[in-house]
């Protein structure tokens, strides 16, 4: 489907962007909900590789946030017991809903390999991306 590959192209091209100009988001992927069956799906992301493609509503930091439909900042993700580790390197992240028409579908998610780097800065900062990405979602994605 066109408009799909457009918008993972786009969301891809957005990912690179923040990966590669902020010096500690060294992993930045979008999850989107899928709310009937209660799980989250990769849609596009700039970094190494995850296994951790499809997350369950609940499990993980990204998980919690699908319910929560609030930012979860973690300084050091060794305090977390409810925590899928993507990579050896990760010290920290950042996880912020994404809204549409007032529907929490999906989000950012930032790993770092820094410890403690996130600031309410980062958070206004995603909080800005994620409303223009919605805007340039289709209604069904
Ligand atoms: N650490 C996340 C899983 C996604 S990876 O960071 C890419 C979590 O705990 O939900």
């Amino acid at each position: 489907h066109n408009e799909e590959e457009t918008v993972d192209n786009r969301l891809t091209q957005v990912c690179e962007v923040l990966q590669t100009t902020v010096g500690y988001y060294d992993w930045v992927g979008f999850y989107f909900a899928n709310h009937g069956a209660k799980t989250l799906h990769l849609k596009a992301f700039a970094g190494e590789p995850t296994e951790h493609t499809v997350i369950p509503f609940g499990k993980g930091i990204c998980g919690q946030v699908a319910e929560s439909n609030e930012n979860f900042m973690v300084p050091d993700v060794k305090a977390q017991n409810n925590y899928i580790a993507c990579s050896i390197y990760t010290k920290a992240e950042l996880v912020v809903p994404l809204f549409k028409d007032g529907k929490n579908i999906g989000q950012i998610d930032i790993d770092s390999h820094i410890a403690d780097p996130f600031s309410e800065e980062d958070e206004k900062f995603l909080e800005w991306v994620n409303e223009k990405v919605a805007e340039i979602l289709p209604q069904t994605l």
